[in-house]
This record gives C-alpha cells, structure tokens and sequence, in this order.
C-alpha cells in the first residue's frame, strides 16, 4: 500500500492506477463499518483508495474536531490487510493553505434536521468530498448510510457539478445489540453505552409501524420517543422525505426515519430506510454482482 501526503502525489499515483478505482474517505479511527465500505470497494473495483483526513471545515467551533479520535498507524495496517491499493493522508496544511476560501453550499437538502443542528458542517463535507475526488477521480466512491443525510448532500453535488462518480451507499454496520458503528462510541461511559441500543429499537418500531400501515406520525413518534433510555435524551427522532430531508407530512413512503440521542455532549447519529411500494430502500446501493471474470485483483 502506498501512502501519499499532497493533492498532487495522490492524483498522479491515482492516475496510475487500474480502473475501476474505488474510493473510500474516512476520518480515520478505523472500526467494522469503515472497513466493511473498503471491502465492498474491493469487491466492486480493480484498485482501492482510502483516504484518512479529520476534516476542520466539518467540526464547528465548538465540536470535537481537537479530540477526534486518531490512530493512524493502526489504520493504515488494517486498511492494507483489507487490500487497499493507495492511502491518501494529506496535512491540513496541504488542504487549506492560508489563502483557502471556496466553499461548496448545497440548498436546503443541507439546512434541516444535522445541517440545522451543526452550521457549516454540510458545506465542510462537500468542500473536502469535492477536492477529495478532484485528486483521485475515483470511478465510484463509497459512503456509508449510517450518516444518510451526509450521503444525499454528497449526491446532490456530485449530480449538480457533473462530477464523474458514482456514489455507492451502502448498509449500517451495527454492533450486535443494534447500536450503529461510529467512531465517537469510545466517548460513551458505561451507563450511556448500555442505553444506546434503545436508539436503533426505537428507529426500528418506526420503521415496523411504517411497514405496516400505520400513518399517524405524532402517534409513532410519540410511542418511539418514550422507549430510548436514561441518561440519553434526543436531540431529534423523525419521519423524512428522502429526497428534500423535510419532515414528511403526510407520510408517504419511502422514507427514512431519522435519530440523534444525546449522551451528554456525544451525539449518536442513526437512522432506518423505509422502502415504497416498490421495495427500493432509498439512496442505500444493493450490491452489484459482478461477473467472476472480472473479480481478479489486478496488484
Ligand atoms: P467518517 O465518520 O470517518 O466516516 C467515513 C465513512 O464511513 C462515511 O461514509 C460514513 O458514513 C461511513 N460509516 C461510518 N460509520 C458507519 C457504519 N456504522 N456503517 C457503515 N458505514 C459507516 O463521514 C465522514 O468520516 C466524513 O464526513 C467524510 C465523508 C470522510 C468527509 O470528511
């Protein structure tokens, strides 16, 4: 695995790699739902490019950005025993030198629900996603549905722009008692650990009212809101459009019921994809099956 530090070392060793090339942006502090994207993009592709950068555009002022969790000497091990071709690690330096003002705004697709609760972080996400793909011009890129809304900015713009990628969103990694893989679990104490599954439960009745034909939003939500446990509070737990991430009044299906549980300052972040009439989940990716002729590693 080479590992490269500047735009411009990535975008030449990029160019030098075989397509399909998969990539896979991270913020490092590698776990199971992080590796699980780098698996399916060596499943899905000829090369695979992880990058490992904790973004300071994303993190408000008062966020975590300073004690983020970081590893990176064990990332970079485990993103070379899963097959990863190049890792792209540049320096906030090389990112955003002193002159670095462009910024990428997405509509109102970014202002409800993670981009009403944290400014800017959306117009961060893409800013970075945006020079990401500029230096390794991936043929897909790999996100993770465990943070949906992010997925649907990032496909927002990838379509706005005309960038030539697809965007491959696949499925929530979670824990065996349901609580969504995340980076920022290690902040939990044991009390907040063992009431955190009651999110996913609490998305999953959602969902199974949903499913089943119920259509009385307050009357779910309420149900739902009562079954998360002390001392986690919710910041939000709603029923949204996947297409705009309003809150969907009426409901129609599909949908994706959307959650962030507050364990003192630690915001876990989760939701569950209801799928139409149709049986389409919305924006997460089935899995491509791919003709064995073509499933060789090509080093
Ligand atoms: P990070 O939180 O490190 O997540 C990197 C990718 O892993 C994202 O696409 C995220 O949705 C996915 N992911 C995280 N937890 C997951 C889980 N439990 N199951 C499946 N996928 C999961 O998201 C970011 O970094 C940043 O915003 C980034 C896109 C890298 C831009 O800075």
């Amino acid at each position: 695995m080479q590992i490269v530090r500047t735009p411009g070392s990535a975008r030449a060793i990029a160019r030098t790699l075989l397509r399909p090339v998969g990539f896979v942006p991270t913020m490092g502090a590698l776990h199971d739902g992080h590796l699980a994207l780098v698996d399916r993009a060596r499943r899905e592709n000829t090369s695979v490019v992880a990058s490992i950068f904790v973004n300071p555009l994303q993190f408000g002022p008062t966020e975590d950005f300073e004690k983020y969790p970081r590893a990176f000497a064990r990332d970079a091990e485990l993103l070379e025993a899963h097959g990863v071709d190049v890792l792209y690690a540049p320096a906030v330096e090389r990112m955003y030198p002193p002159t670095f003002a462009t910024s990428i705004s997405i509509g109102p697709l970014a202002e409800s629900f993670e981009g009403a609760r944290r400014p800017g972080h959306f117009a961060g996400v893409a800013t970075v996603v945006a020079k990401l793909l500029h230096a390794i011009e991936p043929t897909s890129l790999y996100l993770g549905q465990k943070d949906i809304q992010q997925a649907a900015v990032v496909r927002a713009m990838v379509r706005d722009l005309d960038m030539a990628t697809n965007v491959v969103v696949a499925p929530t990694v979670r824990e065996v008692d349901g609580l969504a893989r995340s980076s920022r679990n290690v902040y939990l104490n044991a009390t907040q650990r063992a009431a955190a599954p009651s999110i996913f439960r609490a998305l999953s009745f959602v969902a199974e009212e949903l499913l089943r034909g119920e259509r009385n939003a307050p009357r779910i939500l309420a149900a739902a809101r009562a079954m998360l446990e002390a001392p986690l509070v919710w910041d939000y737990l709603d029923i949204v459009d996947p297409l705009t991430f309003a809150a969907c009044d009426p409901i129609v299906l599909p949908a994706i019921v959307v959650a962030v549980a507050k364990a003192g300052v630690t915001r876990l972040l989760d939701n569950v994809p209801v799928a139409g009439a149709d049986g389409v989940l919305p924006l997460v990716s089935m899995e491509r099956v791919i003709p064995l002729v073509s499933q060789a590693r090509v080093r």
